[in-house]
């Protein structure tokens, strides 16, 4: 059994029982030695849970930490790729780049790699990801799909429709989606999403999906030289998010829509994506390169490109850029 997964078993027995659990039942039940048991015990404790040892009468668990940990993060994650494997780190310079050398040496699809805060998170156009330790998700997700790198683009659709659905799913805020990748509450930025990608002429190697939601960071937090206004979901909704269940639920979305997106092509999400979108149907200025210029959108083609009919002039196919309202 993985590390993580003695981990995730003892939580879960210490959870499932009202009282005690003996050391002795526990190394029953997970094959392993009393001393291992005790180690992985030191373990959880050194990760922030705080377990009552008696003699004679065991372990039991008394708070768990806003932690995100694999254990916590995969007991009950029902999932078939995504969050195969989950590695947690304290600080890191970015999520992203460690799931990218991850995925170099071999990582399996579905591993997903979070950081608690971010020395250097990367965002779109070269620009700096704010990520203040304790308080919001940093996350990167190793995927291998069968597609070609022209293709690759598609899975924007995936990461920033499984960002919005979780989002319903725990608070009651109705996210809006803002072409290329962000995510808007209230018209703010509450998320934002960076795909990176490892390819050959014909086939993708691998495709690191980047993943910043802001959960429960405050308005003091947020800077104050943001290009967009920003918020949270603490912000938004006043209410405390849980990363743990957060970060769940959006990989449960995340493997749900990548099984889609393998089976049905990405036609299905877009489709989604498109009904969720801030700005279908409305005039926006397109900012791309050193060019500007005035437009109504008519939508998304299926390589992720903005579609912008200019009040003069044929349709723009808008490959990279910001787009404002
Ligand atoms: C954007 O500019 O909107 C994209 C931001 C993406 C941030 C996430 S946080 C986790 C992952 N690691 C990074 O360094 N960046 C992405």
């Amino acid at each position: 059994m993985l590390e993580e997964s003695v981990d995730a078993r003892i939580l879960e027995i210490m959870l499932a029982g009202a009282g005690f659990a003996s050391g002795e039942a526990l190394s029953r039940e997970l094959g392993v030695s009393r001393t291992a048991v005790w180690k992985h015990i030191k373990g959880l404790r050194s990760q922030g849970y705080r377990i009552e040892s008696v003699p004679a009468k065991g372990y039991r668990l008394v708070t768990a930490p806003d932690l995100i940990t694999p254990a916590d993060l995969t007991r009950g994650l029902a999932t078939r790729r995504v969050g195969g494997r989950v590695v947690c780190l304290k600080e890191t310079d970015s999520t992203n780049s460690v799931a990218f050398r991850m995925a170099e040496d071999g990582a399996v699809e579905g591993t997903v790699v979070i950081a608690d805060t971010q020395s250097a998170g990367k965002g779109r156009l070269g620009r700096v990801w704010l990520s203040p330790p304790g308080v919001n998700l940093y996350c990167s997700v190793v995927l291998r799909p069968p597609i070609s790198p022209v293709a690759a683009c598609q899975l924007t659709f995936l990461s920033v429709v499984a960002v919005a659905r979780a989002i319903e799913r725990v608070t009651t805020l109705s996210p809006q989606i803002k072409w290329p990748n962000d995510i808007l509450v209230d018209g703010k930025k509450v998320a934002g999403l960076l795909n990176e990608m490892n390819a050959e002429t014909e086939k993708v190697n691998f495709v690191v999906l980047g993943i910043g939601v802001n959960l429960n960071m405050r308005l003091g937090q947020l800077g104050s030289t943001l290009r967009h206004p920003a918020t949270s979901l603490l912000e938004a909704s006043g209410q405390p998010v849980q990363r743990v269940g957060f970060t769940r639920a959006l990989l449960e979305e995340l493997d749900v829509l990548y099984d889609r997106f393998l089976v049905e092509g990405e036609a299905p999400i877009r489709a989604e994506w498109l009904e969720r979108s801030a700005i279908g149907g409305r005039r926006v200025k397109v900012s791309s390169g050193d060019r500007e210029f005035r437009g109504t959108v008519q939508g998304v083609d299926a390589f992720g490109a903005l579609l912008v009919q200019p009040e003069q002039g044929p349709l723009e196919t808008v490959l990279s850029g910001d787009v404002t309202l």
